[in-house]
């Protein structure tokens, strides 16, 4: 991080409990400082308090306590120099379904002193083709680019987008990330949050692991990966019946990097896979034992949220977001 650099994003103490029987204590002292330029990734699994942070820096939200700066202004003061800055796409965007594609970014064009023109933004996006149609027509991946193409037409100095590539087809996908790129390139700054873990590793200058309303982790994906100690992964599993053998042997391994056990998979982190695998596999056949499983891959940040939490990042286990519509500005 070059704090040399002027600062997009600052927050500090940031709560929110949304009220209720039980209240909901969504975000639990958030602090946060991102940079102009960067592409800073916000992860965690479902309910973690991402969505309701990026809302309350939006300006679309109250926070219970903390202070936000956005481009060095406040929302109490500068809401409309703010806003005039910023672009937005929310996790679930609420577009009139009566408009067409250039009619929605004509109007969303509108609310903006300056930016690029509607035929930018659609090309941008790759919806040209699809100018005149109604958005109640368009694909659901069709949609979410629309979306961010309303956040890029007044060409904004800072961007947020909700889980911009969730249900996108892996070339539009990649397209956003070029677009988020040449985005960054003019010194501007994104806000994202995702599941793909993929996705924050080759796009993100930095991340923040939330878990519960609180950042786990925060640093560049290499940093955090490194904190893992080991370069490589590998995952096995054995029956049931053989789980308390197969212990014993791993005890006798004893390797560097510890093992873990989740949801019947063992794990371990090596950095010499080369040595490590073919002891393992040797013990493994000396013990009689036969795995039911067993892969090696490139250790990623979703290991590093199973080791700080001790639980398995998977979105997919965990129940929906909760559907919420709401109209932009
Ligand atoms: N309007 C609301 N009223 C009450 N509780 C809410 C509201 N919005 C969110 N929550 C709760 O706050 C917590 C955080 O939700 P949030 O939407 O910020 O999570 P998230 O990290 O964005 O999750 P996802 O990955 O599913 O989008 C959840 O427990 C959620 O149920
Ligand atoms: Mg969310």
């Amino acid at each position: 991080m070059n704090t040399t650099q002027p600062r997009a994003i600052l927050c500090r103490g940031l709560t929110k409990t949304y009220p209720g029987k039980p209240p909901v204590e969504a975000v639990r002292g958030v602090d946060l400082e991102i940079l102009a330029g960067e592409c800073f990734g916000v992860l965690g699994p479902n309910g973690a308090g991402k969505t309701t942070t990026i809302e309350i820096l939006e300006g679309l939200l109250e926070a219970t306590t903390g202070e936000v700066e956005i481009l060095g202004m406040n929302w109490r003061q500068d809401a409309d120099r703010i806003r005039q800055r910023i672009g937005v796409s929310l996790q679930e965007t609420e577009l009139s379904e009566r408009l067409t594609v250039l009619e929605t970014l004509t109007l969303f064009r509108s609310f903006y002193p300056k930016g690029i023109t509607p035929q930018e933004a659609m090309g941008r996006v790759s919806l040209e083709e699809k100018a005149n149609s109604w958005v109640k027509k368009l694909s659901g991946g069709q949609k979410q680019r629309l979306a961010v193409a309303t956040a890029l037409v007044g060409e904004p100095d800072l961007i947020f987008l909700d889980e911009p590539t969730t249900g996108l087809d892996p070339s539009s996908r990649r397209q956003l990330w070029e677009i988020i790129q040449g985005f960054t390139g003019q010194g501007r700054t994104v806000l994202l949050t995702t599941h793909y873990m993929d996705e924050a590793e080759r796009l993100c200058d930095r991340v923040a692991i939330f878990d519960q309303g609180k950042i786990i982790a925060l640093g560049t994906p290499r940093e955090l990966i490194r904190t893992l100690g080991a370069e490589h992964v590998v995952e096995f599993s054995v029956d049931d019946a053989q789980v308390p053998q197969l212990e014993k042997v791993l005890e006798q391994l004893n390797p560097a990097g510890g093992v873990e056990r989740t949801e019947g998979i063992f794990r371990l982190r090596v950095d010499q896979l080369h040595i490590v695998l073919p002891e393992l596999l040797k013990r493994v056949a000396a013990a009689g034992l036969n795995l039911t499983s067993l892969t090696t891959r490139a250790a990623s940040l979703e290991d590093v949220f199973v080791k700080i939490t001790g639980r398995k990042f998977d979105s997919s286990d965990a129940p929906p977001a909760p559907s919420r519509s709401r109209r932009r500005r």
